[in-house]
């Protein structure tokens, strides 16, 4: 069961997500939950996933989103390309204890999918934990939030 706290959430996905992506768009829309997506719209099997994971990056980091959902074959390339992303806190994740206590330790933002690893009904739970999670706020978590920010800018001023 989700918390239905108005939050905007954004998916995307290529071709080795696509069926996952549909299915938890899906279902989100079952539980009263909107999802913007950003693609692909159609099955491409030539499609490459930085043309969607980034946009959906994007809107993350520019706060037109808050909480977003990637999904790729084996959800390795989204969440790489994803944290490439300043402000993005992208990660694979496989397993419930993580898809909560990735938000509440480390904020993170990005949930990523293999959509040819996880099941569709693992992948509902999973990202029913990722978005039910909020973060502490501790501030051990904060200070090391902080120096991966710092690191960020270091990056995007070189
Ligand atoms: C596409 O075939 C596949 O490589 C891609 O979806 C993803 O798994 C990359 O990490």
């Amino acid at each position: 069961m989700i918390n239905k706290r108005r939050m905007n959430i954004g998916i995307a996905a290529d071709h080795g997500g696509f069926e996952l992506k549909e299915f938890l768009i899906a279902h989100l829309k079952t539980v009263g939950i909107e999802v913007i997506d950003f693609g692909a719209f159609a099955l491409d099997k030539t499609d490459d996933y930085p043309d969607y994971i980034v946009p959906l990056s994007k809107a993350l980091a520019e706060k037109r989103i808050e909480r977003a959902i990637a999904v790729c074959g084996s959800g390795v390339g989204a969440s790489i390309v994803a944290n490439k992303i300043a402000g993005v806190r992208a990660a694979l994740i496989t397993e419930y204890f993580s898809a909560h206590q990735g938000v509440e330790d480390d904020d993170l933002n990005m949930i990523c999918l293999g959509g040819r690893i996880t099941g569709a009904n693992s992948a509902q739970e999973l990202v029913t934990a990722f978005l039910n999670a909020k973060f502490s706020g501790e501030e051990r978590h904060v200070r090391r939030l902080e120096k991966i920010s710092k690191l960020e800018l270091h990056i995007h001023n070189n």
